[in-house]
């Protein structure tokens, strides 16, 4: 039997309690024979209150070493006054920077008993299923020069600095177009050519590759603020975005509210593929943060974490049967009416983290 080393990064704030959830179902897989090792280590406020550092050398070499990473959430105000380079976040973009982690998946599905779940009216999202692109490594996020410079009359200016270069454009609008191949055969690429010389590079870049490779699907161009004005008018019409770092952070904090909650959305964060072996380095995180505001109350919705486990069996161990029988699981588990406070109908009566976590190993009994 094949192992698969899991290396559990839970973090801060609500990562340990939504991470304690994807145990149980890490666990009932290893039940049924697949073969999960997993090891569990510090990262973010909790790795800096231990070793002064976002994330030890140790972490980093087992996350190297881990077929998959399975990371919490970091940050929170306990951390708010440390230094930037070890800020809880910095150990999050280690990680992505150095696994090369370039091409992050983060789906927006409405799963059907949650269309009246959402800020938006049914019909806008009832049967939402889009993939946001965001490319990982580049972008603003890692440009340099990045400082506050104090200039000779004691004032100050602030840099970051956007950057992109062809390759980097090149590999993510090919993730972008393969994943569009075989879903809807669409992708809109979202930048601001209008504004920014790497959305000009952008648009020339994903247009080049469509017409060389990919034009049998369908491309459009759209700009950002367009974009996520389209995602709350009517989402339906995407089927694969592709965009910047940047963009994607924002873009799919807004997609996230499609589904019903922040806590509903899973990602994959992969690296290239290795030519010989055909595996990638692989990081499967939820899109949302370590929620201060409801840390340690056992109120955290699970499921976006439990989802990026699923994202890791589909396309990290290429298990995509069981893949689907644990989205079965969730939409079952959602159906019932058993939902964290974030995605209850007023009236229902909300449970706690660990409810769902139960409720989906239930169902996963139920459906084997
Ligand atoms: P957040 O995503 O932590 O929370 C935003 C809102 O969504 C909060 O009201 C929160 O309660 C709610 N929410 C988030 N996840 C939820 C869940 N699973 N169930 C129910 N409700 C949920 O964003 P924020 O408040 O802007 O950031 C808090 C901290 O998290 C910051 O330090 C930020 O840098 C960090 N952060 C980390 C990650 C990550 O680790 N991947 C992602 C985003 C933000
Ligand atoms: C995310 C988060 C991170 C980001 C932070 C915590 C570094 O917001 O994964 O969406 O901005 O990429
Ligand atoms: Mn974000």
């Amino acid at each position: 039997m094949a192992t698969h080393k899991l290396l559990l990064l839970p973090g801060d704030g609500i990562g340990p309690e939504v991470t304690r959830e994807v145990e149980k179902i890490v666990g009932w897989f290893r039940q049924r024979g697949v073969g999960f090792e997993t090891e569990t280590d510090l990262v973010g406020g909790s790795a800096y209150d231990a070793h002064g550092a976002a994330i030890s050398e140790k972490a980093m070499d087992l996350a190297q070493a881990a077929d998959a990473v399975l990371f919490g959430a970091v940050g929170g105000p306990k951390w708010d006054g440390v230094p930037y380079a070890v800020r809880p976040e910095a150990g999050l973009l280690r990680l992505r920077k150095d696994l090369g982690l370039f091409a992050n998946l983060r789906p927006a599905i409405c799963y059907p008993a949650l269309a009246d779940a959402s800020s938006l009216k049914r019909e806008v999202v009832e049967g939402l299923d889009i993939m946001i692109v965001r490319e990982l490594t580049g972008g603003v996020y890692f440009g340099e020069p990045k400082e506050i410079v104090t200039l000779e009359d004691g004032s100050q200016r602030a840099v970051d600095t956007q950057l992109y270069t062809t390759a980097e454009v090149e590999r993510i609008t090919r993730v972008a177009f393969d994943l569009a191949k075989a879903r809807r055969n669409k992708v809109s690429s979202a930048e601001k050519s209008n504004v920014m010389k790497t959305g000009v590079f952008w648009r020339q870049v994903v247009s080049r590759i469509h017409k060389a490779e990919f034009s049998d699907v369908q491309l459009e161009h759209v700009l950002a603020d367009n974009c996520a004005m389209q995602l709350v008018r009517w989402p339906k019409q995407f089927d694969v975005i592709v965009t910047d770092n940047l963009f994607g952070d924002i873009l799919s904090d807004i997609a996230a509210m499609l589904t019903g909650s922040l806590g509903m959305l899973p990602s994959a964060s992969l690296g290239a593929e290795d030519p010989k072996t055909g595996r990638r380095k692989a990081l499967y995180e939820p899109v949302h943060g370590s929620a201060p505001d409801i840390a340690g109350k056992g109120l955290a919705n699970p499921i976006a974490m439990i989802g990026s486990f699923g994202m890791a069996l589909r396309y990290s161990f290429g298990l995509s049967d069981e893949a689907d029988r644990l989205d079965q699981a969730i939409a079952n588990v959602l159906a019932s009416g058993t939902r964290t406070k974030d995605i209850a109908a007023p009236g229902m009566n909300a449970v706690g983290t660990q409810e769902i976590g139960d409720q989906i190993v239930k169902e996963l009994n139920a459906l084997s």
